[in-house]
């Protein structure tokens, strides 16, 4: 596959806002972890964001999730298609997981003593009407909601690829097959935009390729958009519509893979040059800078949040 060569044909992007966010700025301290970022996501789009460590891509997922409470700005969504717009300040996870949006962790966030089956229920229950009371008197309503949550989950693992670890403790699976698991427990709470913060991270080439070709048939054949952060530049070349490139907490640009992969700012903020002399190097070798510099090994054996 080359950088450009897309995996599948994707659904196209629309005109209509998901995520619309101006003006965010994030500090903890002394830290400045966004400053001043504005960007938009359109529904049916795969947007990555990417940048070095510490870039804040991660605190961004987090200021849209409900995780943290930006100090200046305004971000508003609207999760499935048709939603009205609304701003996601001050509102708590769960809630703007009802508005349709879910996401995965950076760090693996199962039930490592549940089954696969059972993770993926837990996230298909978010989205229904029994209690835990109505599940004790196993009341009738309950007992077909039950049915139909572990159909639901059969059917997401089978999509993902799980169908034949159905029983298998969370904790058994490989790593690529639990970040698997981690997007159908998200695609389970029904969602209008996915968030997958790193998915790719620990995984060996097949396993990247698998994901590539998941996440890019979850944008197209679900509707679902995608916000990605990444930082296997093979990966995201091959499947973004759009990129977003953070480094300090700024948006230094954003673009098509194309123009990112030959934008000298970008080169610069990977190589921790100038952009001038960036522009030199990018030019030798334009579409190799990225993927070589991006610090994506000594990265993924980290995997700090
Ligand atoms: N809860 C927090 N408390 C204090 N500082 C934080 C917190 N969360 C993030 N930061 C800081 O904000 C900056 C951006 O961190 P963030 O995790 O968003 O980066 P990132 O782009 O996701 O990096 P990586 O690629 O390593 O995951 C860092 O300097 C980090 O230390
Ligand atoms: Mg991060």
């Amino acid at each position: 596959m080359t950088l450009t060569e897309h995996v599948s044909a994707h659904s196209a992007p629309s005109s209509e806002i998901v995520f619309d966010i101006s003006d965010v700025t994030l500090r903890f301290g002394g830290v400045v972890s966004l400053n001043d970022v504005s960007m938009t996501m359109t529904r049916g789009e795969i947007l990555a964001v990417i940048g070095p460590n510490g870039a804040g891509k991660t605190s961004l997922f987090n200021s849209l999730t409900g995780v943290y409470t930006p100090q200046e700005g305004r971000i508003t969504v609207s999760g499935r298609p048709g939603d009205p717009p609304v701003s996601v300040i001050g509102k708590k996870t769960h809630v703007i997981n009802h508005l349709g949006v879910a996401r995965t962790f950076q760090n693996i966030r199962l039930f490592p003593a549940l089954t696969a089956l059972e993770n993926v229920k837990v996230g298909v229950e978010t989205r229904q009407t029994s209690g835990p009371v109505a599940a004790m008197l196993g009341l009738p309503w309950q007992r077909r909601e039950e049915r139909e949550s572990t159909a639901a989950a059969l059917a997401l693992l089978r999509d993902v690829g799980l169908g034949g670890r159905v029983d298998d403790l969370a904790a058994s699976l490989a790593y690529g097959e639990q970040r698997r698991l981690e997007i159908a427990r998200a695609l389970g709470t029904n969602p209008g935009v996915l968030l997958l913060d790193e998915p790719a991270a620990g995984t060996n080439p097949v396993e990247k390729r698998e994901l590539a070709e998941l996440i890019s048939r979850i944008n197209a054949e679900r509707g679902v958009s995608v916000l990605l952060i990444e930082h296997d530049m093979k990966l995201v070349m091959s499947i973004a519509h759009r990129i977003v490139v953070l480094n300090f907490g700024e948006k230094i640009a954003e673009g098509t893979p194309q123009e990112i992969q030959r934008n000298p700012t970008v080169v610069a903020a990977y190589l921790g040059t100038s952009a001038e002399d960036a522009a030199g190097q990018a030019e030798q070798a334009p579409e190799l800078n990225l993927i070589d510099t991006a610090p994506a090994s000594h990265h993924e054996e980290t995997g700090d949040e």
